[in-house]
């Protein structure tokens, strides 16, 4: 694991470009392993989460070539024992059940890894296999999921985004309807959905809490571009608003930004929000706290930007509540906030907090996850001093080159091994 060394202070300016959406790629890469033909993903993100997804799909005998930032993958070859060691290492893996049920009628994986912001079980993917006809065997060492399956209505205990994403990919390829409801309606799960449709997939309700998936006996390969990722783009913005820089962020799907700033209103961060860009203005006066609600799409903002802005919420004038029902285990960077300077009580796992503005103040802090990571290099950016952040390679799986992209816009950052 390697760290980075920062030295904050610096204001920040220029153009930073958003890449491809990390929470779309590990699905869209799923679904190519519908079809027997080649598909190709374009805006791919050169994130570690890819890469390893990529380890894990060459394992399974896919053949993926990458080249600026495009993977070309063709599944013809694929088998259906994923390597139990990268296997663990991603959340998404999961998503190998959708996608290798459906073709092989057989699936035999470790329970999925991925980042510890809470216990984050499987049961209602597994439930939704159930309905869909699987048999599901469990013990320690993981599950095997098995049998031919049929269309039926999934109603799920929550509306989960890899569980919604999981079956959405089972049901492209099964016979009969499938109706998931409440689904989840993220802009990467509507990125899946529009995809699989691509590949000649049967898909209504896209956007809606409810899909109804006609099951088709074959798809074929498709090309796609991948969305700008909303989370870079409420991360980079955060980061202009906290470190009080103008900056541009570039591209954007504005529609998938409008929690982001309508929040960014609320706090009276200033921003000009255009087609393919949002702009960070210089502002004026203290930011005012507020209550940082996050949950589903489109109500509520991500909850991977609660730590971001409750980051931002140290730099608001008044106590700020962060309440994230999503995961009871997000709050952990709040503590290296505290060691920084931060005015913070975590009430439960689910609230904390803030009141500021206070001064933040260098120090040595651990990555904790990818976006605990983000949020506490950003917090160097705001610091007074020198800070230094171990186990950064969290940050790697989710933002590409971020201390390249990052000095850009003047920041001082620097990696050591
Ligand atoms: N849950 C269950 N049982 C399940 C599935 C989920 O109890 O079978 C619970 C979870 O424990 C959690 C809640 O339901 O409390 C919601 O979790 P969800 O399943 O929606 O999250 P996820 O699909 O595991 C994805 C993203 C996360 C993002 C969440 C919420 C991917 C690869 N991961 O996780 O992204 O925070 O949705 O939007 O798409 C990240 O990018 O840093 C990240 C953690």
């Amino acid at each position: 694991m390697s760290s980075l060394l920062i030295k904050g202070g610096q204001k920040l300016s220029g153009i930073i470009k958003v890449a491809g959406m990390k929470n779309a790629v590990l699905p869209l890469m799923a679904a190519c392993l519908l079809t027997h033909e080649e598909c190709v993903l374009e805006n791919v993100p050169a994130i570690k989460d890819v890469e390893t997804f990529v380890d894990l799909f060459r394992d399974l005998g896919v053949a993926v070539t990458c080249v600026n930032h495009t993977l070309t993958i063709s599944a013809k070859t694929a088998t259906n024992v994923p390597n139990p060691t990268l296997t663990r290492k991603l959340r998404a893996s999961v998503l190998l059940l959708g996608a290798l049920l459906p073709r092989f009628g057989d699936v035999k994986m470790p329970y999925p890894g991925g980042d510890v912001i809470g216990a984050r079980p499987i049961d209602i993917h597994l439930d939704g296999f159930r309905k869909l006809g699987a048999r599901v065997a469990e013990n320690h060492a993981g599950m095997h999921l098995s049998g031919k399956l049929k269309g039926a209505k999934i109603v799920l205990r929550l509306p989960s985004v890899l569980a919604t994403e999981n079956l959405l990919l089972a049901a492209a390829l099964t016979p009969g309807i499938t109706i998931i409801k409440p689904a989840a309606a993220e802009p990467h799960v509507q990125e899946l959905a529009r995809f699989l449709i691509q590949m000649g997939a049967k898909v209504d309700g896209i956007g809606t809490y409810e899909l109804r998936v006609t099951g088709v006996e074959k798809l074929t390969g498709a090309r796609h571009d991948i969305d700008p990722d909303q989370v870079e783009a409420g991360t980079f913005a955060i980061l202009g608003a906290a470190t009080r820089s103008e900056i541009e962020i570039t591209p954007i799907v504005p529609d998938h930004l409008d929690n982001i700033v309508r929040q960014f209103e609320e706090m009276g961060v200033g921003f000009e929000v255009s087609k393919r860009s949002l702009l960070m203005k210089k502002p004026k006066s203290i930011y005012k706290a507020s209550i940082i609600q996050t949950g589903y799409y489109p109500q509520h903002i991500p909850s991977d930007l609660q730590p971001p802005f409750a980051l931002l919420a140290t730099q608001a004038k008044g106590t700020s509540l962060i309440h994230d029902p999503v995961f009871e285990g997000r709050m952990s960077y709040i503590h290296e906030l505290m060691k920084m300077g931060a005015n913070a009580i975590i009430a439960d796992p689910h609230r904390a907090l803030i009141t500021g503005p206070t001064p933040l103040f260098g120090t040595e802090m651990n990555g904790l996850d990818i976006r605990a990571g983000i949020t506490l290099l950003i917090a160097g950016l705001v610091a007074e001093g020198k800070t230094v952040i171990h186990d950064a390679d969290h940050i790697d799986r989710g933002y590409e080159h971020i201390e390249d992209r990052l000095t850009e816009l003047g920041a001082a950052i620097e990696r050591v091994a």
